[in-house]
């Protein structure tokens, strides 16, 4: 399984203002970006404050949730995660959500966000690859993309100059 963090930051190393700023800032050449790599997938995974900044499943993509919230879990359906719902809330490990896309049939994933759920993954060594949007702007203070210390070196892959001073950088994981 191919595991790709997807995430747009600022120059000053930010992916959002707080906790429920909704990522409308990255321009659309990332925004195409990401609907063509989340499409391709199939299936992305966030967690539940990046949803809500959202509000609503991307449509065409199994959309899985995680949350700790016991009453938002049984609103999904007891076998969802291995069926054809759109929309799964769920506080399984990664390891578990990850086992349950490959029996599925998944070859790919997309993890979207945000700083919580990036930690969570990163520490299970489930991050694969990392495509990251540097937006020619500052925020000062905010989230950055990971919320617990980490040492994790990455190798470069490739770097692409997109439209309105936009860096695409793309990153292995060397764990
Ligand atoms: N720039 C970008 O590319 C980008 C992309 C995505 C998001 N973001 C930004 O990231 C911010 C949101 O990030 P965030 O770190 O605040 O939140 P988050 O990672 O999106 O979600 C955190 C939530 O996930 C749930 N959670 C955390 N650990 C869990 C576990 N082990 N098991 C089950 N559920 C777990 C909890 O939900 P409950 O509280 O429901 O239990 C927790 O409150 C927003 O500003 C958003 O705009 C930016």
């Amino acid at each position: 399984m191919k595991t790709t963090l997807l995430m747009a930051t600022t120059l000053d190393g930010k992916i959002g203002r707080n906790s429920s700023h909704l990522v409308d800032w990255a321009g659309r050449e990332d925004r195409k970006l990401f609907i063509k790599l989340t499409k391709d997938a199939g299936v992305i995974i966030m967690g539940s404050n990046t949803f809500d900044t959202i509000g609503e499943p991307l449509p065409k993509r199994k959309n899985i949730v995680l949350t700790r919230n016991k009453s938002r879990i049984k609103e999904t359906l007891p076998n969802a995660l291995s069926g054809d719902e759109n929309l799964i809330f769920t506080d399984k490990t990664p390891e578990e959500i990850v086992k349950d896309l490959i029996a599925q049939g998944f070859k790919s994933v997309v993890l979207i966000g945000g700083s919580q759920i990036n930690s969570l993954f990163l520490k299970a060594k489930l991050i694969n690859k990392i495509y990251v949007t540097i937006v020619p702007r500052f925020f000062g203070t905010g989230l950055s993309m990971l919320s617990e210390e980490t040492d994790v070196k990455l190798d470069l892959i490739k770097t692409q100059q997109m439209p309105n001073g936009h860096i695409l950088l793309i990153y292995s994981v060397h764990y």
